[in-house]
């Protein structure tokens, strides 16, 4: 290690040391040996670290904000579905300069048994690639390849559990008492039931409880699939040796960890086991180490719950935690919204979203791998006549094309009779309502549908933070059923929306007719667009517009000197929304400047009305 470089890392560890050591302590007392164990990876981890990667931590650590651009765009692929193993993707790497993304989320590709993988979330080993997908090898080539091109990249980083295949997972069944610390293990079901008074259930249907019990009889903490077992955080020794492996993955190249299903992490009889105190001191810990060892690594929290749980995984300005987070509670009312065409309650979400700090970053999506769950403001549905359990239904019903008129193709994820809950699958545009016209050859309804998925996305791209364009997505990709055939996959719905890519229907992008063509073309052209707009960024003011319209949604955003009026009809119908007075503007997707003092919107247009 040269001087110079020591002295980065003594400097930058130098400015953390007290605050780390301290956040430490109170979680794992002051023996100083953990501690000191920590402080010795952060080193060792800072010194392997490849040149390259170093270069890209000095840039972005003068530059901090690179993040809150509006010139990144995402996607989020399975390396198998999309190109068979990572020796395929960066064989197709151009498609994702021709796509227009720049930040790509490899869904989990780390070793996981096959029978039990729960889609790559359950890991066996944090060092190793799915032997099926290549190497650690071909993941530092492709991570480079991408830096090179100018594209960050994501990896999950599960660490709430191991699979039972990992080795921590094997010795602690072998009876190795420091290896069952890692995890919770009782020998009796006195404790477990304890648990179950209070922490609520993941997968209520596919897998109940958060126990399961091993054939020798011991009782194991599992509060997602049996084979993923729960970590105990409160063993220093887990967050020493987990740390470990995000520093890992951070030196293959990984620009972006995704911190999955962190509200868990931290357990305590008695409570819920989510969003503890002790999880936001870890994220705080982690984002310090990151900040150390690897400062151009971004920790994107999944926190998939309601506002007031999420937000706090930001930290605050002082102490910050997670750099971005999932739009999630705007993710399902926009659903919400597709089904009631009411937008309302899209409209008083703006508003909160509006009133949060601008240094937030969010993530924003239509669809990803895991299902929707009905997370909307139920306390304001009540006071407009929507009560929780019947407007669930409807959105089911409606989602499922069970409700009279619906042309939507989705499947019931989790579904619980004795609540009356259900969460929902399927892609955006068999969603949307493309699938069903496909099928039934009809021209006008195609098109119909193929402008709800259009409009849905611009309203995605308009949303501050970085939009996520789910792989298949930028090509109408429909649902794909093969899942029913698969013994391992039947009983998990989410299979529904995580089919190969379809490499023979894309190539129908290339022509301007076809549906796949209009999306993808629309696509590119709002992500140009949002690019070459200072008003797109992260920081900009933004606030809901009163359209007089129920059916229309409306956003004013500003920044620098530019102010844009985003208009989104959620309806089948013509839509005329009047301006109150004649507005100067350009209408971005035509380039035609116009005044006038009433927008009329088709059905399911939107307008990007740049004020001039
Ligand atoms: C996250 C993932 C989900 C997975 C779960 C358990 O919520 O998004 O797909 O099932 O974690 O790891």
């Amino acid at each position: 290690m040269s001087e110079n470089c020591t002295n980065e890392l003594e400097k930058r560890l130098k400015e953390r040391y007290d605050e780390l050591k301290w956040l430490y302590c109170e979680l794992y007392g002051d023996d100083g040996q953990g501690f000191d164990y920590l402080c010795g990876l952060m080193k060792k981890y800072y010194a392997e670290r490849g040149e390259s990667l170093k270069a890209i931590d000095r840039v972005r650590e003068k530059n901090p904000d690179w993040y809150r651009s509006n010139g990144i765009v995402g996607m989020m692929l399975y390396v198998d579905n999309f190109a068979g193993n990572l020796k395929g993707v960066i064989k197709k790497i151009d498609y994702f300069t021709e796509s227009g993304v720049n930040y790509i989320h490899f869904m989990p590709l780390l070793e996981s048994p096959k029978e039990h993988s729960d889609g790559g979330y359950a890991v066996a080993d944090f060092r190793k690639v799915q032997p099926e997908l290549g190497t650690m090898d071909d993941l530092r080539k492709l991570t480079d390849l991408c830096h090179k091109r100018g594209i960050s990249c994501c990896l999950d980083f599960v660490m709430n559990h191991t699979s039972d295949e990992h080795a921590w997972a094997k010795a602690a069944r072998e009876g190795d008492v420091q290896a069952k610390s890692r995890y919770f293990f009782f020998d009796g079901w006195d404790i477990p039931s304890e648990y179950e008074r209070t922490v609520p259930q993941v997968f209520p249907t596919t897998a109940p409880g958060n126990f399961t019990q091993l054939p020798n009889g011991d009782i194991v903490m599992t509060t997602f699939y049996p084979y993923q077992w729960d970590l105990n955080y409160a063993n220093p020794m887990v967050f020493n040796d987990m740390t470990e492996n995000l520093l890992y993955l951070a030196n293959a190249g990984i620009d972006v960890i995704r911190l999955d299903a962190v509200p868990y992490i931290w357990k305590e009889l008695g409570t819920p086991c989510r969003n503890l105190p002790q999880v936001h001191n870890i994220v705080r810990m982690m984002r310090i180490i990151c900040e150390t060892v690897c400062p151009s690594v971004l920790l994107l929290g999944e926190v998939v719950m309601e506002p007031s749980k999420v937000v706090p995984y930001f930290g605050t300005t002082e102490k910050p935690e997670c750099h971005m987070l999932y739009n999630v509670t705007t993710m399902a009312s926009t659903w919400n919204t597709v089904a009631t065409r009411d937008v309302r309650l899209l409209t008083r979400q703006t508003d909160k979203l509006a009133e949060l700090p601008k240094n937030y970053v969010f993530l924003n999506y239509l669809r990803c791998h895991d299902d929707i769950g009905w997370g909307l403001d139920y306390d304001w549905l009540k006071e407009h006549y929507m009560e929780q359990i019947p407007h669930k239904r409807y959105l089911n019903d409606y989602f499922i094309g069970k409700y009279p008129g619906s042309v939507s193709r989705g499947e019931l994820y989790n579904e619980d009779q004795i609540l009356q809950d259900a969460r929902l699958c399927g892609t955006t545009a068999s969603l949307c309502g493309i699938e069903a016209a496909v099928y039934d050859e009809d021209e006008s309804a195609l098109n119909l549908a193929v402008d709800a998925d259009i409009m849905l996305h611009a309203y995605m791209f308009t949303q501050s933070g970085i939009p996520v364009i789910y792989s298949g997505d930028e090509v109408g990709q429909l649902n794909d059923y093969r899942y029913h055939a698969d013994i391992n996959k039947k009983f998990d719905s989410r299979y529904l929306h995580r089919g190969k890519f379809n490499w023979k229907l894309a190539e129908k992008r290339k022509d301007p007719a076809s549906y796949q063509g209009r999306i993808f073309a629309a696509l590119r052209k709002l992500e140009e667009i949002r690019g070459a707009n200072e008003v797109f960024v992260a920081q900009a003011e933004f606030s809901p517009v009163e359209t007089g319209s129920a059916n229309v949604l409306g956003i004013f955003r500003r920044y620098g000197k530019q102010n844009l009026l985003a208009l989104f009809n959620f309806c089948e119908e013509e839509r005329s929304i009047s301006l109150g007075q004649k507005l100067t503007y350009t209408d971005l997707m035509t380039g035609e400047k116009h005044r006038e003092d009433t927008v009329v919107l088709p059905p399911y247009g939107f307008i990007w009305a740049l004020e001039s």
